[in-house]
């Protein structure tokens, strides 16, 4: 599935991930920067937060309470923030877009 990370700079990245994979997995494998990712996908770093795009709020589904006490953590939290690891890729999110906040606390 095509997945498009745009920067806080506005420089974007669109990179083709595998179904299966997380968000954060197809950053970090397809050197995005702005992705840190330090527990490594146990959702127990919030280094990993990204912006859910509005449009694909709702596909990409709501953080788990796990990842809401684990979000309280990361900087500039807003409605559509998520932890990258979290988010699953499918077919259904062909075409995901994330942004990156401006750092990964
Ligand atoms: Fe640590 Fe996502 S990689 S919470």
């Amino acid at each position: 599935a095509r997945v498009t990370y745009i920067e806080h700079d506005g420089r974007e990245h669109v990179v083709e991930v595998k179904p299966g994979l997380s968000v954060m997995e197809g950053a970090v494998r397809n050197n995005v920067p702005g992705i840190d990712a330090d527990c490594g996908g146990a959702c127990a770093c919030a280094t990993c937060h990204v912006y859910v795009d509005e449009a694909w709020r709702e596909k990409a589904g709501k953080a788990s309470a796990m990842e809401e006490s684990m979000l309280d953590f990361a900087e500039a939290v807003e409605p559509n923030s998520r932890l990258s690891c979290q988010i699953r890729v499918s077919d259904a999110l062909d075409g995901l877009i994330v942004r990156l906040p401006a750092n990964q606390h």
